[in-house]
């Protein structure tokens, strides 16, 4: 077969209860891009694992660089020349930037660890890709989209050969992503091969020469991209057609339900005011680092405010932290879902039923298993969550089912008022059409919606107003019916003019 520097054949895994791949071919060219699409748990991460030596497989044979390869390991696939971007960003949040980057071959002078060395060699990194991170910088401190960038420069400081791409954007901004797709192309022209997984299907125009697509652990075809169209490969992925991306129903707006007046915390939230109303979905938009996750993390009491005040029903409420809001019928879904949103060493149960013991436990603290038992199952079943059983570890299950356990665990106690962040990050578009049928739900039940997302397409289809954010400010405020995209971007970016055109920055 030629130029092939990976071939996969009938790869075989399965976990207890799933067998997440039956009989999966796979094939990568040198100075490719391939686009490995799927729905959630349909088994990208899982077989890009075993291509890392993360995972062993089960049957089935793999060759690399035309060599006959049995038995991986994550050390000798990256002697191999093999480099994988996690998905769930792995890395050691007490750490430093640079100490993560070298982690598990850490650079030694005179027999001793060097952080002079390693930062020294981190910067170098750093720069040659154009990432404006400080070596020396505790990873924990970061913003999400950060630590996705220390998880791209440390694979791409490997020199890998073969380079796997699971979900690298989907915290990055705008201006981020243009610069990694110029990386991209840089590598692509080197002759590397690189495997790219992502559920932003329309980045796949901007760099993808192939694509190939699992279904339910199987592999399904695989296509030229140019020959190709997104609703035919959305039709692959699902197994069927999707009709309606943004299902909107229209309600008649009632009376304020939320009021949030002249909130001010840290240089990010300025001044913030606003009301949600009965029957509307109120949209924030906004730039990456704009303030909005910062401003739910305020509200919420995940952050200290310095000032102002937050009504629910007409009443003021004093919260000081997240249990004064919980308490209250406010809830936040938030965005870094390994790090607030999920307990990944506890079951799917435990997740789920945390936050609602109060709901399902005796006034002397027992919980009543029943109850347990019932808020488990509803919410697995209404967020249709691919799982053996409610019993196995949360971060067992493929990335967009960990934030579909999320944003259930909330869901099954009565709150007045959800604050979602970015819920649809990681998600695939089957999976993005139910939880938009979830916040319309929630609206018609008339529980007040806040939505902060990053995507466009989804805040002009599913909000009804729309607060835009830049610089820690609401810098407009639009109905829907009075919305575009470019007056959304006009009012993001007021503090930042020269943005340039995706295509323009990548070609440049
Ligand atoms: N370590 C594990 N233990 C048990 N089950 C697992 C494990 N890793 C993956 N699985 C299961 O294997 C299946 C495939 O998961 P995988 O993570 O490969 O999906 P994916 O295609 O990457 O999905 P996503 O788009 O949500 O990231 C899922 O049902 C998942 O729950
Ligand atoms: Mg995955």
């Amino acid at each position: 077969m030629g130029n092939y520097i990976v071939e996969l054949e009938n790869i075989s895994k399965s976990f207890p209860g799933v067998k997440a791949l039956d009989q999966v071919s796979f094939t990568l060219k040198s100075g490719e891009v391939l686009g490995l699409l799927g729905e959630n748990g349909a088994g990208k991460s899982t077989l890009m694992k075993i291509l890392s030596g993360v995972y062993i497989k089960d049957g089935g044979s793999m060759e690399i660089f035309g060599k006959k390869v049995d038995f991986l390991t994550p050390v000798t696939a990256q002697k191999m020349g093999i480099a994988i971007i996690n998905q769930e960003l792995n890395l050691c949040d007490h750490l430093t930037v640079a100490q993560n980057i070298f982690l598990g071959r850490e650079l030694i002078t005179n027999g001793i660890l060097s952080d002079k060395h390693m930062n020294a060699e981190a910067h170098k990194i750093l720069e040659k890709f154009q990432i404006d991170i400080n070596p020396e910088t505790v990873v924990g401190d970061l913003p999400v989209s950060k630590k996705q960038l220390v998880e791209i420069a440390k694979a791409l400081s490997t020199d890998a050969k073969i380079l796997i791409m699971d979900e690298p954007t989907s915290a990055l901004t705008s201006k981020e992503i243009n610069n990694l797709f110029a990386i991209i192309k840089r590598l692509k022209a080197q002759g590397c091969g690189i495997v790219y997984i992502s559920h932003r299907l329309e980045e796949l125009q901007y760099i993808v020469d192939r694509v190939m697509i699992l279904r339910d652990g199987k592999y399904i075809t695989t296509m030229d991209f140019k020959a190709t169209t997104l609703s035919e490969i959305i039709s692959y992925m699902v197994g069927r057609e999707i009709t309606e991306k943004f299902p909107r129903v229209e309600e008649k707006v009632g009376e304020e339900i939320f009021e949030v007046r002249n909130l001010n915390a840290g240089r990010m939230v300025r001044n913030i005011s606003f009301s949600l109303y009965k029957g509307e979905i109120l949209g924030i938009a906004g730039l990456m680092g704009a303030g909005r996750t910062e401003t739910t993390r305020a509200i919420f009491g995940a952050d200290p405010k310095e000032s102002g005040q937050i009504f629910i029903d007409g009443e003021e409420v004093r919260i000081r932290r997240p249990m004064d809001a919980i308490k209250a019928g406010l809830v936040l879904v938030p965005e870094d879902r390994a790090k607030n949103g999920l307990c990944t060493k506890l079951s799917v149960k435990e997740n789920i039923t945390l936050p609602n013991l109060d709901i399902i436990a005796s006034k002397l603290g027992l919980v009543n298993r029943k109850k347990e038992e019932k808020i488990t199952e509803t919410s697995i079943k209404n967020f249709d969550i691919k799982l053996a059983n409610a019993e196995v570890l949360a971060d067992s299950l493929s990335g967009g089912n960990q934030q579909k356990v999320i944003v259930s665990k909330w869901l099954a106690r009565n709150s007045k008022v959800i604050m979602f962040d970015e819920p649809t990050r990681g998600i695939d578009v089957a999976s993005k059409v139910e939880i938009y049928q979830i916040m319309n739900d929630l609206k018609s039940k008339g529980i007040g919606v806040l939505f902060v997302s990053s995507e466009l397409p989804e805040i002009l289809g599913i909000s009804d107003r729309i607060l835009v954010m830049a610089d820690g400010k609401i810098t407009k405020e639009l109905d829907v019916k009075d919305a575009t995209q470019d007056l959304i971007l006009e009012y993001a970016t007021k503090f930042d003019k020269k943005l340039d055109s995706r295509q323009e920055a990548i070609e440049a």
